[in-house]
């Protein structure tokens, strides 16, 4: 790592991705010298390989409040950190992302609370990734900006920079206008947005519930996927489309095949007894995910012996967002659950849920994937799960089988999967029962029509297609 970089090079940049987080973490030494690895996570996991081919330069936030700003270089990329004080971390990235629109996009399915110092922080901190993008684009560049963190950063970087091509993607759903209009910040919200030439949704009803919040908050005509808005300088016409976010599916599937991951998988079974059935769920663990449903069905299948003597949950649950209220919450909640169904049916040695609340490198990951027998994706809402994909990507024997949630976005590409309503709770029940009990030949059927959609729709397609529209689109 070189802590500071030429900064010859700041403006000079004709692709930049603006992104909260920052695609590595800082680890401190023992001396305070400080080094950096990739960090885990679906957005990093999707865009890393992107940057790297494309050239261009990263600008993040660290994740560490009061962490210094500035321009660095890690794993050969070009980075520039966006600074937040401890306040703005407590205010935009606790209150305002996380807190008011995490909830609010999917669905409520916590209570979005509404707090009007939370929307300050966030125009403030959103002004500060706009100035870093504008700082280091190159006269005509393409600017790519992520996610619900940074919605108003298209229109901040078209007022300083007129010159650039500005994309947005969003990575979560986007929820139908009756109740984005809840947000009293509705309208700046849409207006912030339209500041890019093209925004992309992970699927085609999140891009029609934008555009019908487009209608319906702003007042704005739409006809198609376009927008007409009204800038001083004219009339422009903003696109909104459908592009569902995929993996790296052949790097995936690459290390699963190698002998260590699959030695790996066996040793795994191995430690948890040989079980008959190894169930999986990889979430990180927030509320969207329907870990609680989840286990809830797996205990009654349990309390009911309909899985044999010999079943097992590994449910990782990686740490995420500890200071929200309402993941402090769930956390004890599913703690409460693994317990009581572990109380009530483990045998000394042999529990029947292996909780690990912590982060895993890839290669453990696609380990895992390999060695399960049915995975679990049962998310009461989320824009993509890409957790499903990439156990697709993993199951390179056409083997295994995947309980998914007709609430993802993944749902609409993976139809051959075993489909749930994680509400019904007797539903989910019978999937995880038929999932499990399949025969090889039809297995075989489902994974491979599934591992034909993954290979076909991978993240460097996506986000092909997704830049060579923006290229297309009139600036
Ligand atoms: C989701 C979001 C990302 C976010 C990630 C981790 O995947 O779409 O934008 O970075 O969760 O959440 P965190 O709050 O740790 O950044």
């Amino acid at each position: 790592m070189s802590p500071v970089r030429n900064k010859a090079r700041a403006g000079q940049h004709d692709f930049v991705v603006v992104a909260s987080r920052l695609p590595v973490d800082r680890d401190e030494g023992p001396d305070g010298e400080a080094s950096w690895r990739p960090s885990p996570g679906g957005l990093v996991t999707a865009l890393e390989p992107v940057m790297r081919e494309a050239g261009g330069v990263w600008i993040g936030w660290s994740g560490d409040a009061e962490s210094a700003p500035g321009a660095f270089e890690a794993n050969g990329l070009d980075l520039v950190a966006v600074g937040l004080s401890a306040e703005q971390v407590r205010d935009y990235y606790e209150g305002f992302c996380n807190a008011t629109l995490w909830p609010l996009y999917h669905d409520v399915i916590a209570p979005p609370q509404f707090e009007r110092r939370w929307w300050e922080a966030y125009v403030a901190v959103n002004r500060s990734f706009a100035a870093a993008a504008a700082a280091e684009a190159a006269p005509g560049a393409t600017i790519w900006v992520h996610d619900y963190q940074l919605q108003l950063v298209p229109r901040m970087l078209r007022e300083q920079r007129a010159d650039v091509r500005i994309g947005f993607f969003n990575h979560i759903p986007f929820p139908c206008c009756e109740i984005f209009a809840q947000l009293p910040w509705r309208r700046q919200v849409i207006e912030g947005l339209l500041g890019a030439d093209l925004l992309g949704f992970q699927s085609r009803a999140d891009a029609t519930n934008f555009l019908r919040a487009c209608r319906r908050a702003a007042g704005l005509p739409t006809k198609g996927h376009a927008i007409r808005v009204r800038d001083t300088d004219g009339v422009r016409e903003v696109q909104a489309a459908a592009f569902p976010i995929s993996i790296d599916s052949a790097a995936l599937e690459a290390i699963a095949r190698r002998d260590e991951t699959r030695k790996r998988a066996s040793d795994i079974r191995l430690a948890l007894g040989q079980p008959d059935v190894l169930l999986l769920g990889i979430d990180r663990l927030d509320y969207t995910k329907g870990i609680l449903h989840r286990l809830n069905a797996y205990g009654e299948l349990l309390d009911e012996g309909r899985l044999g003597p010999q079943a097992v949950l590994v449910q990782v649950a990686s740490p995420s967002r500890e200071r929200v209220e309402a993941y402090r919450a769930l956390r004890d909640e599913v703690e409460r659950t693994v317990s009581r169904i572990n109380g009530e049916h483990a045998e000394v040695g042999s529990p029947p849920v292996h909780y690990l609340h912590q982060s895993y490198a890839r290669e453990e990951m696609a380990a895992l994937y390999l060695a399960a027998d049915v995975m679990l994706v049962t998310p009461l809402r989320d824009g993509m799960n890409l957790v499903a994909k990439e156990y697709v990507a993993c199951r390179y024997d056409e083997s295994g089988a995947l309980v998914l949630s007709e609430f993802t976005g993944a749902a609409d590409e993976l139809t051959s999967a075993f489909g749930v309503n994680p509400h019904d709770i007797d539903g989910l029940k019978d999937a995880i029962v038929r999932a499990t009990t399949i025969g090889p030949a039809e297995a075989r059927r489902r994974m491979r029509s599934m591992r034909r959609q993954v290979r076909g729709h991978d993240v460097a397609s996506w986000a092909a297609s997704f830049l060579d529209m923006l290229r297309q689109t009139p600036g």
